[in-house]
């Protein structure tokens, strides 16, 4: 199993939902968690990570928390040596992240209130891997800022999945394949 496949063996999606859709937890599609917003499809999840290629130890930040579930697998592949800060713009939503992060017992990892206006923590930058599960209609430079050298981001645009990343100032953006989400507001 890799470092992706143990991550998801030990922090199962059922633990990120709402105590109704518990029962839908093995279904390979998005569940709602409540205000228009969902706990992402777990094959496009497993496919965001790999693309992301998180090593120990490593500053990350997850843009669009929601249910805590991706903060909680990357807080597990980065390990007690890294950092995860997961942003949430939804209120009632970063306290049910947090709750549910909080569960894991993963203290390297936590969950922000969004500043409206302000895309991730520019504040909090540089990170080594960025990953964002809401869609812009084009990529934020403002996120693409908050990535350090070496620095890899994960973001579907305008229904693209896209990888960018950042090297001796110089930016790399590659596609890999079709994919829907709610928008980035
Ligand atoms: C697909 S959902 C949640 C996926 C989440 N990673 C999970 O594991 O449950 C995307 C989330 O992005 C949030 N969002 C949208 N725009 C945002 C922004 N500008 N900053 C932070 N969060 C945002 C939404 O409120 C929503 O909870």
């Amino acid at each position: 199993m890799d470092a992706v496949g143990a991550a998801f063996a030990a922090w199962p999606r059922e633990g990120f939902l709402p105590r109704r859709e518990r029962r839908r937890a093995s279904y390979d599609g998005p569940l709602p968690i409540g205000h228009e917003q969902t706990n992402s499809q777990p094959r496009t999840v497993s496919a965001m990570l790999r693309l992301l290629d998180v090593r120990p130890g490593q500053r990350v930040l997850d843009v669009g928390s929601g249910s805590g579930w991706t903060t909680a697998l990357l807080a597990h592949l980065v390990g007690r040596s890294g950092l995860v800060d997961g942003v949430e713009l939804e209120p009632s939503l970063v306290e049910f992240g947090a709750a549910n992060l909080a569960a894991t017992g993963q203290p390297w990892a936590g969950i922000r209130a969004a500043t409206p206006g302000v895309l991730g923590l520019p504040d909090r930058a540089p990170y080594d891997r960025i990953l964002v599960s809401a869609e812009p209609r084009r990529l934020p430079e403002e996120l693409v800022d908050q990535l350090g050298d070496g620095g890899r981001m994960v973001i579907p645009v305008a229904g693209v999945m896209l990888l960018v990343m950042r090297k001796d100032g110089e930016t790399t953006v590659t596609e890999h394949g079709y994919y829907r989400f709610v928008p980035l507001r």
